[in-house]
């Protein structure tokens, strides 16, 4: 949570009542550089559509040509004011347009923006679709009922900040994860463009009284300054209204500033917003899943150390000159070397073959096949020993070891007393795939109820 603390109208990291068309003016009075805002987010006003009922105002009685004309002015302020790795984002919807002699057409707000940004040096990268959940609950002639905005990233220079890690998401992952934990990063799976945020309900601003009617989603606000700006960077809205993401920036640690022509909203800002929004407690870096984030790393990272001897085994069951079958795996994470891994295990395949010349033929024919493809791509820094049956005992001492059996690594079963693991060994018999034995615990199949009794 962070304290409001008041803010002058000399303040330049404040919303002020100004013209967005004489945006230099405001911007010049950052006196140190020209070139200091990272991220520009906004939702202009949509063409004529709505009267925001303010002298001056952009769109509203304007003709079509006008209006763009006057958002490409607007453009070039801003992308004066951008830095090389700087990002405009626009959050914009087509109308239809009104008046005028049948068939009205629908307005491509959206894309007539994005060739005004261009034209004023920007370059459209991506179109995000924001579902907006709640909608009028209406059609409209020949449209179907409106349930989603576009999200138009443009970015000024070739490498734009774009902190992807930030937003990775974790959840409805499993199925496929549990199985394949080499496909999907550690960090999480790279959200999709298409993003479900409800629009704020009506009265959930303070007492209600908030009088903007198109007041952004914070967590709309909140992934785009995440992914586009890093904390101490400025963020601005030229098109501000109730100010949400100037208030969302400052909770997550960046300045933010922007002017709005409505009196009434910048009043409201001070007084209800800012406020609001700080007090909120998810001011943070974290994505949305917060430490659930770290947890499901260390996961795929652990079913990627257990899947790894399987991968390899099933490499080298292919060979031509096959390899003597191990009777079991044992898998024991160690330090990582850094680098570019995810993390480092000692691989340790138990032979029943007391042959020094086999073993040591087993254990080259692993490294190569560890050092290929499919194995390589785990992000593992796999040591592989051989190492003979009476081995088994010492490396696996001082441990609580569960068995992953027929390639299930997944699906811990135990953990079995030491002197049990002989039978159970015993009892896996020379299967396909040997047991995969190991401190790491992992249980992420369904499994009956009684089974997860047994383990606790
Ligand atoms: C779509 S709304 C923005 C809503 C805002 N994103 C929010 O979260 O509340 C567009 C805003 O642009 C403002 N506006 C219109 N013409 C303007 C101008 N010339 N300069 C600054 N603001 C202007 C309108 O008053 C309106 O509040």
């Amino acid at each position: 949570m962070r304290s409001p603390g008041a803010k002058s109208s000399t303040d330049l990291w404040t919303l002020h009542k100004h013209d967005a068309r004489e945006l230099n003016a405001l911007l010049r009075r950052h006196a140190s550089r020209t070139e200091f805002v990272t991220a520009t987010i906004t939702s202009p006003p949509y063409g004529g559509l709505k009267d925001y009922g303010a002298a001056g105002q952009i769109g509203f009685g304007q003709s079509y040509e006008d209006y763009l004309r006057d958002m490409e002015t607007v453009f070039r302020q801003v992308h004066e004011h951008t830095t090389a790795d700087g990002s405009l984002w626009l959050i914009a919807d087509t109308y239809v347009a009104d008046g005028g002699t049948a068939p009205r057409p629908l307005m491509p707000v959206p894309f007539d923006l994005a060739k005004a940004a261009e034209a004023a040096g920007f370059t459209l990268r991506d179109v995000i679709i924001w579902q907006k959940d709640r909608t009028l609950p209406w059609s409209n002639g020949t449209r179907l009922r409106n349930a989603f905005e576009y999200v138009l990233l443009l970015t000024k220079g070739p490498e734009p900040k774009y902190r992807l890690d930030r937003l990775r998401e974790h959840s409805s992952l499993k199925e496929w994860w549990v199985r394949f934990p080499e496909r999907y990063s550690p960090k999480g799976k790279a959200p999709s463009n298409v993003w479900s945020i409800p629009i704020p309900l009506q009265g959930s601003w303070g007492n209600g009284e908030l009088d903007h009617s198109c007041p952004l989603p914070a967590e709309l606000v909140r992934r785009l300054v995440l992914l586009s700006s890093d904390p101490g960077d400025v963020v601005l809205d030229p098109f501000a209204g109730s100010g949400v993401v100037l208030a969302v920036a400052e909770h997550l640690e960046r300045q933010a500033l922007g002017c709005e022509i409505v009196e009434r909203h910048v009043e409201e800002f001070e007084r209800m917003i800012r406020p609001e929004i700080l007090a909120r407690d998810n001011g943070s870096e974290e994505n949305g899943n917060g430490s659930g984030n770290g947890a499901s790393a260390e996961l795929l990272i652990k079913l990627r150390m257990l899947k790894l001897p399987v991968v390899l085994l099933r490499a080298a069951a292919k060979l031509p000159r096959p390899i003597s079958w191990p009777l079991a795996v044992v898998v024991l994470p160690k330090p990582s070397a850094g680098g570019e891994s995810y993390g480092a295990a000692r691989l340790c395949f138990c032979l029943t073959t007391k042959s020094a010349a086999e073993q040591r033929r087993a254990r080259r024919a692993l490294q190569e096949l560890a050092a290929r493809s499919p194995a390589s791509k785990f992000g593992i820094e796999a040591e592989i020993e051989v190492i003979g049956e009476a081995e088994l005992p010492r490396v696996m001492s001082g441990r609580r070891i569960y068995a992953y059996r027929n390639g299930a690594t997944s699906r811990a079963q135990g953990p079995f007393p030491h002197r049990e693991l002989a039978d159970e060994l015993a009892a896996a018999g020379e299967k396909a795939i040997p047991p995969v034995l190991s401190p790491l615990f992992v249980d992420v199949t369904p499994r009956p109820e009684e089974a997860i009794a047994k383990r606790r």
